[in-house]
């Protein structure tokens, strides 16, 4: 394999827009930094490898991802310490933007192009990487399909871009979610597995009513019964009952979140006892009734460890245990936000210096 570096188009802004910013005060997801970086698909390759000023672009109305969503995305983050810049996991999530890629009939790209991209991209917007424990600068890679064409058949032509925003705290307090028994986010033989745009557009609606209700979030449950957890909105889902981390099994219709596995690895590591199974909505409550349930989280790349605090089920809120005395979360969220800077020990090979 070459080691060459994969050719890349360079063009810097002309001003940069960071003094514009107030890195104490980033809300999540609307702030861009100065560069992108951009390729397309076409004749079954990927060409015009280029950095470029985060802008606008412009399309045909007719391009299919519009109409019949082809378009597939990944959520990634850099870290810094100082002068170091860090990515966590990077080709895990490339790894499983193929896998979305393929579900979705997309083309795969190559793990050399997209690391080469996002280094040089990382080293052209270093100074957005914020440099402190609670915040990053979270990488939005993404593929759509191109073709101007109506009818349906896979897109021939396809644009992946990434780009930059630098972000707190997706969550800013612990969560209400509501167990969903009537939407359904994924079906055994669907996409729920695939990082598909569509999958969270559908979501969208359940959700809506959801807040009307009070609550932040769904907590998703199996199509067929509506009997089995499955995940949350943006994230995947734990719970520690009677000291034994519990989260639902990749069975096809749950993302399968670099968070979720980190989590995993790491308790399983601190000898807490972790099981990856089926767990009803029964036992969830039935935990939260006899003080079983310790503690219930979200984990995801956005969210890193969201708190739980309120879980709703057919018109009962059922309180959780206080935030600040959950052991293994807090530890985790700790652990993740200094392996990510650098700050402990790597025995797994996670962090790219970059
Ligand atoms: C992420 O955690 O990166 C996600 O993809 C969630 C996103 C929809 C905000």
């Amino acid at each position: 394999m070459s080691t060459e570096i994969a050719s890349i188009k360079i063009t810097k802004v002309e001003a940069s827009r960071i003094g514009e910013v107030d890195f104490d005060n980033i809300p999540f997801g609307k702030v861009f930094s100065d560069h992108m970086f951009t390729m397309d698909y076409s004749d079954g390759e990927w060409k015009n490898l280029e950095i470029t000023p985060f802008k606008d672009l412009t399309f045909s109305p007719a391009i299919s991802s519009l109409h019949y969503g082809q378009s597939i995305f990944e959520g990634m983050k850099a870290y810094r310490r100082g002068e170091n810049i860090y990515t966590f996991r990077a080709k895990d999530n490339f790894d499983r933007l193929n896998k979305s890629a393929e579900r979705m009939c997309m083309p795969s790209i190559p793990n050399k192009l997209v690391m080469d991209g996002l280094r040089e991209l990382l080293k052209v917007d270093k100074d957005w990487i914020p440099d402190n424990e609670s915040n990053s600068l979270y990488l939005r890679p993404f593929m759509f399909a191109t073709d101007e064409y109506v009818g349906i058949r896979p897109s021939e032509k396809y644009k992946f871009i990434i780009f930059c925003c630098p972000v707190g705290s997706y969550y800013t307090e612990p969560l209400k979610v509501k167990i969903e028994t009537h939407y359904t986010r994924a079906a055994n033989g669907g996409v729920g597995e695939a990082k598909a745009a569509g999958n969270y557009a559908s979501s969208l609606y359940p959700a809506k009513l959801a807040n009307e209700q009070g609550y932040h979030q769904l907590l998703w449950t199996d199509s067929k019964e509506h009997k089995y957890i499955e995940e949350s909105g943006t994230m995947n889902v734990m719970f520690v009952i009677d000291n034994v981390l519990i989260t639902p099994p990749l069975t096809g219709t749950i993302l399968p979140g670099i968070t979720r596995k980190s989590v995993l690895e790491i308790a399983k590591d601190w000898g807490y006892k972790t099981e990856e199974r089926q767990i009803t909505v029964d036992e969830v409550i039935t935990a939260a009734k006899n003080n079983t349930l310790q503690e219930a989280f979200g984990a995801g790349t956005a969210a890193t460890i969201a708190q739980i605090e309120v879980i709703g089920h057919e018109g009962t809120n059922y309180d959780l245990p206080a935030v600040k005395d959950r052991e293994l979360s807090n530890k985790l969220l700790t652990f993740l936000n200094r392996i990510k800077r650098g700050l402990e020990d790597d025995k797994w090979g996670w962090i790219e210096k970059i």
